[in-house]
């Protein structure tokens, strides 16, 4: 799904990652945290090649896939990978100049303990770049089929907030409580128009069979059912489109 996600929104990553490379100096030094499979980490090292990364999340299965795409890529050589709860201990992981942070900081138990953290590893004129979600991106254009897609986007913000993630955390507040200069702020309305190609088809498939999933028993009948007519039948539809939010913070270790 990660990979899906940098795929169907790629001219949002490369604005993104454009704009992050262009606030580090030469041969930055660039921690990815919650880095997962990767999009992030090798996207940052194929625009900046004098850099050198560390790559770190607590999940060996997403590191063992990152290693494998970051070999694949022929970026081995600059790229280093680190297994690390950051709910935990931290390992020693700085001085940095880029701290790239892409739908991980909401995953983060105490989200000032961790910008303190990330304020600590930085060089003094460094970068923490955050980037966030509201969720999942929503697909469906018919009247039926985006009101379904609004009860299960409200059901599953229901259900984060009691899983304890943070989606929807200030985080341009928590930068300047630990520290920061707050630099950048900004949304992206992303809104891709249909037909769909073949990945964003294959992105809506896997993002509404997650949802049906996820809200098994939280639905009711009729939409569970719902939700199960339109996965079936995506592969069939020329109507979609990929509607996504994504925020983006700046803050810089004065
Ligand atoms: C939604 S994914 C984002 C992955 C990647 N940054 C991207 O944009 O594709 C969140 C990642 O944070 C990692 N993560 C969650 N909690 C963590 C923790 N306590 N310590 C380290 N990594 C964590 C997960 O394993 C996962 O790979």
């Amino acid at each position: 799904m990660l990979d899906l996600d940098a795929e169907v929104l790629r001219d949002y990553y490369r604005e993104v990652i454009g704009w992050a490379g262009s606030l580090v100096p030469t041969e930055p030094e660039i921690i990815d945290l919650g880095a997962g499979t990767g999009t992030g980490t090798v996207a940052l090292a194929r625009h900046l090649p004098t850099a050198s990364l560390t790559a770190v999340d607590v999940d060996e299965e997403m590191l063992d896939r990152l290693r494998r795409r970051v070999t694949q890529a022929g970026l081995g050589d600059r790229v280093r990978t680190v297994r690390a709860d950051l709910d935990g201990e931290w390992p020693p992981l700085g001085p940095a100049d880029l701290v790239w942070a892409s739908a991980s900081m909401h995953h983060l138990a105490d989200p000032a303990r961790a910008l303190a953290q990330v304020h600590s590893l930085l060089r003094s004129g460094g970068i923490f770049m955050i980037t966030e979600l509201d969720g999942f991106p929503r697909f469906l254009t018919d009247p039926d089929g985006a009101a379904l897609e609004e009860r299960c986007q409200t059901e599953m913000a229901r259900l984060r907030v009691e899983s304890g993630l943070h989606m929807g955390h200030d985080w341009g507040a928590g930068l300047k409580a630990a520290g920061f200069a707050v630099e950048g702020e900004r949304r992206f309305e992303i809104c891709l128009p249909g037909p769909p190609s073949p990945e964003a088809l294959r992105y809506a498939q896997v993002t509404l069979e997650r949802t049906a999933h996820r809200l098994a028993d939280r639905l009711s009948p009729a939409d569970a059912a719902a939700l199960a007519g339109y996965a079936r039948t995506l592969p069939d539809r020329t109507d979609l489109t990929v509607r996504a939010t994504r925020d983006v913070w700046i803050g810089r270790r004065p």
